[in-house]
Parts: C-alpha cells; structure tokens; sequence
C-alpha cells in the first residue's frame, strides 16, 4: 500500500526496471512484459519513462503484449488502446516498433487474431511479467464478470457497467463506446511468470476486497490471482478503505 497514484507510480515503475535490469535482456534472450491501459497505469509509465531519459533503463531488448483492444474502433482514434500506448509510453521509449505487440480490433478474422497472439506469445516463451488495472467490477483486461478462469485471447463483449465507465473518454457518449474488446483470457496472465497489478481510487475499493478477501471466483476475475505464486497488488491508500 502506498500513499497516492504518484507513489503507487513511482514504486511499480522502479520495480519493473529492477526485473528488467536484473534479467539483463539481450536480442536472443529478451524480457517479455505485458502491458495495460487505463488511467491506473499512467504514473508507473511516467517513471519508465524517467528512468528510459535518465539512462537507468532501456527498451531495446523488451517485447511487449497489450492486455486488449477495442473491436471496430479505428486504430488512429485517440481512444484505441493502440493510439492510448504510443501517446502514453512507446513514443516516448526506446522501444523497437517490431517490439510492440496489440491485437486489432479490426482485423478480418478476429478469432484468428486472437489465436495467433496466444501463439505469438507462446513463441516468445511466455510473458515474463504482466502489469495490470482492474475494472470498478473487479475485470482484469476486459474479462468481465462471469469470464471462465481459464479463459484465453479472446471476443469479449462489454458489460455495461465498463461502457458506463469509459464514456468518460468518449464525451461522456456512451454510444460512442466499442460495445466489443478482444482481450487476453485470466489463464493469459495466469500463464505470466509474475503478475503485478496496479489499483488506485476509491472506485476500486469494493472490487479489492472482493478479489482478495473472498474466495476465488468467476465474478470478480481479478481473485484468480489468489491461485498465483507471484502475484502483487499495489494500491493506494484509496482503493484499500473497504479492506
Ligand atoms: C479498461 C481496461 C482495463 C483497465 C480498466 C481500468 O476496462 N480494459 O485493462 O484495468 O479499464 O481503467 P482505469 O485504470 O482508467 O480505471
């Protein structure tokens, strides 16, 4: 538990540099890090981002994967997760573009793209460490309530309590919000070596207890993390008034 969203920033950004550094990355041998949106995720970026400037981190070996994508939503709209990731961490990183990896929501064959991402991801060996937000409804990546598990990549269609949530970066039009995500499955992160999951605000204060003072279950995905052998939550003071 930290103080603030800037200090929960500070501390997770700190600690994915230490896991890159300490895994010393090279091109046969990179460090595979998946990676979130939302507004939770912006001050560790931050600190990547200071870190990159002050020499103390480097890009140049890490692979990324995107939790998920809207579906239909054009790749260049401000508020595709493709645009949200270059705007917020990649442009502003030495990361080789051919590094980045985000599903598209417009693909032609979107159980296709879902498949091969779980492939491509297999291919790298596994994702080393998955960063993460949660929903107010507890969903990690867009795997709302009642999501298997088990689930993998996949089409995931929105509840309405998430379009309802992310109307705010749609002028508040909730018409204007993909009422569709591909997204990673909860055995996608499952699978990660490490999970490290960032929830600030009181909005996910509800959503905190539930995932890690009651049992492990379908309805608030983020509990299945109780099954991990390495799993961290970092909160600030906020998100833990329910605990
Ligand atoms: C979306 C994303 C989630 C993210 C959530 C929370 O639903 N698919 O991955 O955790 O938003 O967003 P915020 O951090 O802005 O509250």
């Amino acid at each position: 538990i930290r103080h603030d969203p800037i200090e929960v920033g500070e501390y997770i950004g700190q600690y994915i540099a230490k896991r890159i550094n300490d895994f010393a990355p090279t091109p046969e041998r990179p460090f595979v890090l998946g990676l979130p949106t939302g507004s939770s995720p912006i001050p560790t970026y931050r600190t990547l981002i200071r870190l990159v400037k002050e020499g103390k981190l480097s890009f140049q070996n890490v692979i990324t994967f995107n939790m998920d994508e809207y579906v239909g939503l054009a790749e260049d709209h401000p508020e595709s997760y493709h645009s949200f990731m270059f705007r917020e961490l990649f442009s502003k990183v030495n990361i080789p573009p051919e590094n980045v990896h985000i599903l598209d929501g417009n693909a032609k064959d979107l159980i296709t793209e879902c498949n091969t991402y779980e492939e491509k991801i297999k291919a790298y060996g596994g994702i080393e460490l998955f960063l993460g937000g949660i929903g107010e409804d507890g969903h990690i990546a867009f795997n709302e309530p009642g999501s298997s598990l088990k689930s993998r990549t996949r089409i995931k269609t929105l509840a309405y309590d998430t379009i309802l949530a992310n109307a705010r970066f749609f002028n508040n039009d909730i018409t204007a919000v993909p009422h569709m995500a591909l997204t990673v499955g909860v055995q996608t992160v499952l699978d990660s070596k490490e999970v490290v999951i960032v929830v600030t605000g009181q909005r996910k204060a509800l959503a905190l207890s539930k995932a890690i003072e009651e049992g492990v279950n379908h309805l608030w995905t983020l509990s299945a993390l109780q099954t991990h052998p390495w799993a961290l939550i970092v909160a600030d003071e906020d998100a833990t008034l329910e605990l």
